[in-house]
């Protein structure tokens, strides 16, 4: 398999409609340069920031993007069409990992979303709270009983607006409506176009019951997230929810809120005293930011409050070593004076796996064959343009589960449980009615299904370190995969069990067999491994690079109220606070932190 994009041919069929954005692109567009707060990056968490504190219209907020608008972006906005909007396209950052020991040396993309939305823009719209376990883990390391599920659940009214399903099907046994918001910010649905493989998920879950149980709603929080059931999508009416198209949406008219585009944040300038350090004035570019040196202005804005770093898992380590903030040794050997010292900065990189197991299949009823067709294809995509129907209303899963590996497992004879709690997943199945693999394109002939092994609880730990003091050079991403014996095991088990769900009655007269010579030959213990640490590949779930701990402890980045260690006036709001990565896919959980994050910053401003 070469790798080549994900059905690349879908972007040659659509082009993007041109703009309408009411943000501005050209700093000479802003009146002023110093605002109440400077939110950088317009992504997942900084739009929900941004949002919530201009609420009260006496608050000035500047939003600095470095990405593109996404209005009128149909690939954003056709939740099937999610995984055509990476790798390497302009709504990503392009980034590659290093070397990876545990993977036989090798590298792949590492996607990250570049446009208003950020990654909620680019992500594949599965929606979640993470277990209640893991933010009572997160309210037990940070000292802080606000981060507790007692508290956090509080947001889901909030954030959540659980809308019909676009064909208006009835979805009793497919979510728990009681468990969910339905006036919040964030429209949410069940899948609308069945995938012809769903009835055999749901079949296997009575014929494997002890294994594979019914779960009805597959939120987390509230309802334990083990065992198999239908995915709830950001996605409503056909089209993606980010946070974009809601929280920036609803606030996008407010004269105290400025939101910038293609302002390349190089660094945070330090305002404060020598004995107590203050990082208020940021230094942007004017500039799409691509190259190692592209023209535009150099620009530094002011703020009176505070400046909020949303960056991103990758982007806020970047930008707080560009800074001289994280290790002096490693920063001085860059030529970067150091202004705050703090070894823990791009350390504990924590990620979720993607291994995608190919099975062949009989029939054409997958859709593979709508995927390999250009005419099939352009079918879909007016269905959707005119009428938001057909299948790209949908988002590519709609059958996912969660599962533990058993309690007296010989692995936990040498190692402790890296679960938040005795409730909470190992590891996730993620089933799909055709040849889905990031990176790889479908094969020219062939019926197929994917079943996903995802590692929930890594003990392996990565690091975001700058390649040079260029804040144009990519950063080095090295999520240092599979480099723990828990890692591997748990996904050799997965597969191990993925092997038993796809051995229920329920596929036999449709499972033909595994597709792909290591596949094939992944029959015993060593030949599993070398299967996984061949094909595995991320799904996109960074955390940990500016990591939240208790106020008095001397390891960690920000405080439990997620402002930096040892300065004032900056807070990190984003994915890379949270010290693990959370049970289940982290946007739900990134938009319950940024909810009480707005909460925080507004009490402590009064
Ligand atoms: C391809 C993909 C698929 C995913 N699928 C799912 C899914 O289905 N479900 C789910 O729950 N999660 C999914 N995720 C993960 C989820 O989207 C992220 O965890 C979450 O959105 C991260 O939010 P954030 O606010 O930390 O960062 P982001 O949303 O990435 O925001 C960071 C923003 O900062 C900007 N920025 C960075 N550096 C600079 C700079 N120097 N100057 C100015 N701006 C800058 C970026 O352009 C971006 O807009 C996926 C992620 C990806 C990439
Ligand atoms: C905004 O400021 C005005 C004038 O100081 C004040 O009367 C008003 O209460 C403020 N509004 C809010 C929401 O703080
Ligand atoms: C709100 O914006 C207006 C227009 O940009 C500006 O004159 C005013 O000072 C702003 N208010 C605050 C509180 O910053
Ligand atoms: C990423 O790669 C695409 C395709 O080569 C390119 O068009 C885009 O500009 C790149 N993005 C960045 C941020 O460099
Ligand atoms: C999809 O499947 C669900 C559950 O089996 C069912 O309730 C719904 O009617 C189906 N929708 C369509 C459009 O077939
Ligand atoms: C859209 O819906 C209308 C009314 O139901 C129908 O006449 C038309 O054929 C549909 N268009 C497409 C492209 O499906
Ligand atoms: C774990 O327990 C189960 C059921 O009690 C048993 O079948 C299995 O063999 C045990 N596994 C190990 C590794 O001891
Ligand atoms: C980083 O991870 C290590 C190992 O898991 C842990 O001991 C340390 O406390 C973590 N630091 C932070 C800041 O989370």
């Amino acid at each position: 398999m070469q790798p080549i994009k994900l059905f690349s041919f879908v972007l040659a069929t659509l082009a993007a409609t041109p703009s309408f954005a009411v943000t501005i692109t050209q700093p000479s567009q802003l009146t002023t340069l110093t605002y109440d707060y400077v939110i950088i990056g317009a992504g997942n968490a900084g739009l929900v920031i941004a949002s919530r504190l201009t609420e009260n219209p006496n608050v000035s907020v500047l939003v600095l993007e470095a990405g593109v608008s996404d209005q009128g972006v149909i690939l954003a906005e056709a939740p099937f069409l999610g995984p055509t909007l990476t790798p390497n396209t302009i709504y990503d950052w392009n980034y590659t990992i290093t070397a990876q020991t545990g993977m036989d040396g090798k590298t792949f993309a590492y996607p990250r979303g570049r446009l208003l939305g950020g990654s909620s823009s680019a992500n594949y719209c599965f929606h979640q709270w993470g277990t209640n376990e893991d933010w009572d883990r997160l309210a037990a390391l940070s000292g802080d009983p606000g981060w507790a599920w007692s508290n956090m659940r509080n947001y889901i009214q909030k954030h959540e607006k659980l809308v019909p399903p676009a064909d208006g099907h009835d979805t009793t046994g497919q979510i728990i409506p009681a468990l969910h918001g339905t006036h919040g910010m964030l429209p949410v649905s069940m899948p609308a176009n069945n995938q012809t493989i769903d009835p055999r998920v749901l079949l296997t879950t009575q014929q494997l019951s002890a294994e594979f149980p019914i779960n009805h709603d597959m939120s987390g929080g509230d309802h334990s997230l083990l065992g198999i059931g239908w995915v709830k999508s950001s996605a409503a009416g056909g089209v993606r929810s980010s946070s974009s198209t809601t929280y920036l949406a609803a606030a996008n008219s407010r004269p105290n809120l400025t939101v910038l585009i293609n302002a390349y944040v190089t660094k945070l300038i330090q305002t404060g005293t020598a004995s107590r350090k203050a990082f208020r004035s940021v230094q942007f570019k004017n500039s799409p930011g691509t190259g190692t040196s592209p023209a535009g202005a150099t620009v530094v804005v002011n703020a009176r409050k505070e400046v909020i770093l949303s960056a991103g898992s990758v982007g806020t380590a970047q930008i707080l070593q560009l800074s001289g903030i994280g290790n002096k040794n490693e920063l001085q050997t860059l030529g970067i004076t150091s202004v705050l010292n703090n070894p823990d900065v791009g350390e504990n990189l924590s990620d979720h796996t993607l291994l995608p197991n190919i099975f062949s299949v009989r029939g054409d009823d997958s859709f593979d064959h709508i995927l390999r067709s250009n005419s099939l294809v352009g079918d879909e995509v007016t269905d959707w343009v005119t009428n938001k129907t057909g299948m790209f209303i949908n988002n590519v899963v709609n059958n996912f589960g969660f599962a533990r590996i058993p309690s007296n497992a010989s692995i936990f004879s040498t190692t402790t449980d890296p679960a938040p709690g005795p409730t909470s997943p190992h590891w996730e199945i993620i089933t799909s009615n055709f040849f889905f693999s990031p990176g790889f394109n479908i094969p020219a002939t062939g019926s197929f299904m994917t079943v996903v092994a995802v590692l929930l609880t890594p003990q392996s730990r990565g690091t975001i370190k700058l390649a040079s003091s260029n804040p144009f050079d990519h950063p080095l991403i090295n999520p240092n995969y599979l480099t723990k014996d828990f890692d591997i095991f748990t996904m050799r088990e997965a597969v191990k069990a993925i092997k038993r769900f796809i051995g229920a009655p329920a596929w036999s007269d449709y499972v033909i067999g595994p597709y792909g010579d290591s596949f094939i030959a992944a029959t015993d213990d060593a030949s599993i491994d070398a299967y996984v640490r061949g094909l595995m590949t991320t799904i996109f779930h960074p955390v940990g690079t500016a990591s939240m701990s208790k106020a008095t402890a001397s390891g960690g980045v920000v405080n439990p109220d997620l402002k930096l260690k040892g300065a004032d006036g900056i807070r990190v709001v984003d994915a890379s606070v949270f010290p693990y990565v959370p049970s289940a896919h982290t946007q739900g959980p990134v938009y319950l932190l940024a909810e009480r994050a707005a909460d925080i910053i507004k009490a402590q401003n009064q």
